[in-house]
């Protein structure tokens, strides 16, 4: 089975695990400060904080601004359900709205329509690596939260992604592109979000027999073993790129002859993190569904993925939620979207391979 989005670890990881072991830190020590300070060069903030996941850096970002009971935080259904998930943790109310077709990014337009006089902010994420249209999400005049947990080096109009919004969140999960098998990032320009995030992330800190503590905190620290992993990952960033850009051309150009497969859109004016390659499987031309190309293929031995299923419609947000007005672009797109396997770990003999198979498995469904 060709792998989905493998990790691209090397002895370089390897060997950084080790020191990291022998050097006696297990928890947050010097590899996770080292991280913070390159994160804030790489992102171009004032403030970068390690944390154990981007779960974890998008819930203290909304606890950080003051979003609680009552409140409620405009987002996207096309994403991971962490990102709602964050808003209910805090007592307040996801509030979806539709996403533009072209690239599945939260629709500025109807998120406007959708301010009242209880948002507290908007969360919009930046799917698959093209930067959300954050001009009119800042303009909204409520604090944005950013999901970048697939946008670590994306530029949005010239702007580092993690220089824009009031909060800016980045994940280390295993399949990203700066991938540390689990960790996370916050970084802001804002002072006072900085300090309200360290004091909730709350690690020990000193000889630890005299303590106090500011709030009830979270225990939300990133491990150095992890961060020795992930400061590897950012060294080879732009070397990865260069990979994910050839992978990105070989399939832009493979689309060209498969009627009814089609990309999303990647903005000229931004720069894409290139961390998913999505396409749109239209039944109609292509002449089966997504469903059925995704099976097809797994028995080519080649895996795919879903981003996303919207996540208005999974269990608990259809039970918890059941006033939600119809969100058609997004439910038409959690039918018709597929991920193909895209990693530095890939070969291009590897995404030749996930090509023929398409083609044969197109063919099958046309012919
Ligand atoms: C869009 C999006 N947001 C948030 C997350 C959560 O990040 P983590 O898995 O590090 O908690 C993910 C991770 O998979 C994601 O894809």
């Amino acid at each position: 089975m060709l792998g989905f989005q493998p990790p691209a670890i090397g002895d370089e990881e390897i060997a950084a695990v080790t020191e990291t072991l022998r050097s006696g830190w297990l928890t947050s020590g010097p590899s996770a400060a080292r991280l913070e300070e390159r994160m804030k060069e790489f992102l171009e903030a004032e403030h970068v904080l390690a944390l154990a996941s981007g779960t974890a850096a998008l819930h203290l970002s909304l606890v950080a601004l003051g979003v609680g009971p009552g409140d409620e935080v405009i987002t996207t259904p096309i994403t991971w359900p962490a990102t709602a998930n964050v808003i209910v943790h805090t007592g307040a109310t996801p509030v979806f709205v539709d996403v533009r077709a072209d690239d599945l990014n939260i629709d500025p337009a109807r998120a406007a329509d959708a301010v009242t006089d209880r948002t507290r902010a908007v969360l919009p994420v930046d799917l698959a690596g093209q930067p959300a249209d954050l001009d009119p999400l800042t303009a909204l005049g409520v604090p944005v939260v950013e999901d970048a947990a697939h946008a670590a080096e994306s530029f949005y109009r010239g702007r580092k992604v993690g220089s824009i919004a009031d909060a800016t969140c980045f994940s280390l999960y295993a399949t990203k592109n700066i991938a540390a098998g689990e960790g996370g990032l916050i970084s802001t320009n804002r002072d006072d979000v900085a300090q309200a995030v360290l004091d909730l992330r709350q690690m020990r800190r000193g000889d630890g027999s005299i303590y106090d503590i500011p709030v009830p905190g979270y225990k939300a620290n990133l491990s150095d073993v992890l961060a020795a992993i992930a400061l590897c990952q950012l060294d080879k960033v732009d070397k990865h790129h260069g990979i994910r850009q050839r992978q990105f051309s070989l399939y832009d150009e493979a689309l060209g002859d498969l009627d009814g497969i089609t990309s999303l859109e990647r903005d000229e004016r931004d720069l894409h993190a290139l961390h998913l390659y999505i396409v749109r499987v239209d039944p109609e031309r292509a002449g089966a569904t997504r469903d059925e190309y995704q099976r097809a293929l797994r028995e080519e031995n080649i895996a795919t993925s879903i981003h996303f299923l919207p996540v208005h419609k999974l269990t608990y947000y259809r039970e918890r939620f059941p006033e939600q007005p119809p969100l058609p672009i997004a439910e038409r797109a959690g039918d018709e979207i597929m991920s193909l396997p895209l990693s530095p770990a890939h070969s291009d003999g590897d995404i030749g391979d996930v090509i023929a198979a398409l083609h044969r498995v197109h063919e099958r469904f046309t012919s």
